[in-house]
C-alpha cells in the first residue's frame, strides 16, 4: 500500500495512482454514488468543443476523463505522470501522453483548450501548473477545471464532512486496491481552496475571464477562464 502526503511529493503520488489503477474507474463510480459521470457530462458541456479542436486532457488518468471529451469529435490528448494510471485505460487508441503537469512536453500555443478534472488538487505547484497550461494553450483558447470544492448550504457541508470521514474509508477498503489513497483524497480536499480562491488562483496565472459553477451543490465545482490574447 502506499499513499502521499499533503506536501504532494511527485513520486509519491505517482506511485500511489499507480496502485490503484487497475480498479480507478469502478472505485469512483462506487464512491461517488454514479455522480462521477455527471460531472464529467457537465464538464464536456462547458468545454463546447468543435469538432477538430485540439485539446489537452492533463492529470488524465487511465483516460476516463478523456473519453468523455473526444466524443464531441475534438482530438483529446490524456498525459499523466502515473505510467500505471496511463496503461489501465479502457481505451488502448486514446491518445495518450507520458508528461508532468509542471513541465508538459509540448510546445507552446498548441491547444485550442486544455483541461484537468480531479487532478490539479495533486499536483504539487497548482499555480505553476495553472501557468504551464497557459503556456500551452494558443491565445483565446480556454481552460477548464473540474476538481472537489466547497458545498455551499451547511447542512450539505456537515453531511458532506459526514461522508468524507466516515464511510468513505470504509467503502474504500472494500472497493478500492490501495485504500489508504482514500485517506489521502480525503485530506487533500480538506485543504482545497475554495470556489473564489481557485478563481484567485486561476487569474494570477495569467487566465482571464474566470468564472465557475457548483454541481452537486459544490462539492464539486467547475471553473472555466479564457486566454487572452497578446
Ligand atoms: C484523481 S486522478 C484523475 C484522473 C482523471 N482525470 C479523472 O477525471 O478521473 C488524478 C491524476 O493526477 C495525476 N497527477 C498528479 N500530479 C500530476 C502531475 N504533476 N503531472 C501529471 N499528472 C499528475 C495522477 O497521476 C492521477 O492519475
Amino acid at each position: 500500500m502506499s499513499r502521499a502526503g499533503l506536501e504532494k511529493q511527485p513520486h509519491q503520488v505517482a506511485e500511489m495512482f499507480d496502485a490503484v489503477a487497475e480498479r480507478y474507474d469502478r472505485t469512483n463510480t462506487i464512491l461517488s454514488g454514479a455522480q462521477d459521470r455527471r460531472w464529467r457530462r457537465h464538464t464536456v458541456r462547458a468545454l463546447e468543443l468543435l469538432p477538430g479542436q485540439k485539446v489537452l486532457d492533463v492529470a488524465a488518468g487511465t483516460g476516463v476523463s478523456t473519453r468523455a471529451l473526444a466524443v464531441t469529435g475534438a482530438w483529446c490528448v490524456a498525459t499523466d505522470f502515473s505510467l500505471g494510471m496511463l496503461s489501465a485505460t479502457k481505451d488502448p487508441t486514446l491518445p495518450r501522453v507520458a508528461g508532468d503537469a509542471l513541465h508538459l512536453p509540448f510546445a507552446d500555443a498548441t491547444f485550442d483548450t486544455v483541461t484537468i478534472s480531479f487532478g490539479l488538487r495533486n499536483v504539487e505547484d497548482p499555480s505553476a501548473a495553472l501557468a504551464e497550461f497557459a503556456r500551452v494553450t494558443r491565445p483565446g483558447g480556454r481552460l477548464v477545471v473540474c476538481e472537489f470544492s466547497r458545498p455551499r448550504p451547511a447542512p450539505i457541508r456537515w453531511g458532506y464532512r459526514w461522508y468524507l470521514h466516515a464511510v468513505l474509508p470504509r467503502l474504500a477498503r472494500r472497493v478500492s486496491s490501495n485504500p489508504e489513497a482514500y485517506t489521502y483524497l480525503q485530506e487533500t480536499i480538506d485543504a482545497w481552496p475554495d470556489q473564489p480562491s481557485l478563481a484567485r488562483l486561476i487569474t494570477r496565472a495569467g487566465w482571464t475571464d474566470v468564472r465557475w459553477r457548483n454541481m452537486t451543490f459544490g462539492v464539486v465545482a467547475l471553473h472555466r477562464a479564457v486566454l487572452g490574447e497578446p
